[in-house]
């Protein structure tokens, strides 16, 4: 539960983590399940913490897509049939969208326009740059594996455990050495797009066979780290260069990585905004601030779940 797009009230996540990690990562039908399951509750204790009734509420929020499908379609129905019983606007929001607007929530200094967000989920690797609220325009992104399913996959070949970037992040704190031969492909391709299947293969070609002491994998995991932000970094630092923007928005779960946060904020001399870890991961009150500045409801009859809705 948001109020003016900035002020969190409540923010309930429901998380099934513990059974990806069981198996690895996500079995689409595992999280739909999971979802079905904790919709309701998760509901009700979010408006038990904002110490909201529905009939206080203006709005209703909810991811439309991308994603998966499954997923989806249980949020979707949910939110349809609660505005239906509860007489309230349904705003449907585009998850990445949402993600940027982590970056208002509980912010004393929210961002200004015109500017950059680095969108880096499970999912996605975008840059886009807005020049107001819902006024974006997509200028590149992954050509393969989106930057968190680069930290998932080639942590599952260190034998880390399922999220990856986490993992990841938390083995290469101990590291003593970098070892920056670790490809950074498309580097001077003169576009804005990204790509990682080539990191995970040297990764891969690198392990195989071997048997890593704990420095060997602090090591290692520090030098994917680096590949994966020097990467980022370099693309978004020339999109910022190119639409001479003051201000960059960091977006999406890997957000959260502190490597990344600090390199921005050494390389680019304008203002970096990256929310909290706990807002940069998927959660209902980024939704919600999207929403609020970008109300377009929609009849609920009229809004579908799309998994493959993009920008
Ligand atoms: O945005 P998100 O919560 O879900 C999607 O919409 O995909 O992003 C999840 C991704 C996972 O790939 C996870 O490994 C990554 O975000 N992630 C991180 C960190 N925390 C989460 N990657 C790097 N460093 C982190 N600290
Ligand atoms: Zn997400």
């Amino acid at each position: 539960m948001v109020e003016d797009g900035v002020k969190i009230l409540s923010n309930v996540v429901a998380s099934s983590l513990p059974l990806h990690a069981k198996t690895g990562g996500i079995i689409p039908e595992t999280a739909a399940r999971e979802q079905l399951r904790l919709m309701i509750p998760t509901v009700e204790k979010a408006l038990l913490e904002s110490k909201l009734k529905p009939q206080d509420l203006d709005a209703i929020a909810v991811t439309q897509g991308p994603g998966l499908l499954g997923s989806l379609l249980i949020g979707v129905e949910t939110a349809k049939t609660l505005s239906f019983v509860w007489n309230k606007p349904l705003v449907p929001i585009n998850h990445l969208v949402g993600h940027v607007y982590a970056n208002w929530l509980e912010n004393p200094s929210p961002p200004k326009f015109p500017n950059l967000t680095l969108i880096v989920s499970g999912g996605h690797s975008e840059l886009v740059i807005a020049g107001n609220h819902g006024d974006f325009e997509w200028l590149g992104g992954t050509r393969d594996d989106a930057a968190g399913e680069a930290f998932d996959k080639t942590a599952r070949v260190l034998g880390l455990t399922y999220p990856g970037g986490p993992a990841i992040q938390k083995a290469a704190a101990s590291h003593k050495h970098i070892d920056n031969s670790l490809p950074r492909p498309l580097h001077d391709s003169g576009d804005f797009d990204f790509s990682f299947s080539g990191l995970k293969t040297a990764v891969v070609n690198k392990a195989s066979n071997k048997r890593f002491s704990d420095q060997e994998t602090a090591d290692f995991a520090a030098s994917i780290q680096e590949a994966i932000v020097d990467s980022l970094l370099n693309k978004t630092l020339k999109a910022a260069k190119k639409y001479n923007v003051k201000e960059l928005l960091l977006a999406g779960g890997v957000a959260a990585n502190a490597r990344l946060t600090e390199k921005a904020r050494e390389s680019f001399s304008g203002k970096v905004h990256v929310a909290p870890p706990k807002l940069c991961v998927d959660n209902g009150a980024m939704i919600a601030a999207a929403a609020f500045f970008n109300y377009k409801p929609v009849p609920w009859q009229d809004v579908q779940a799309d998994s493959g809705l993009f920008f």
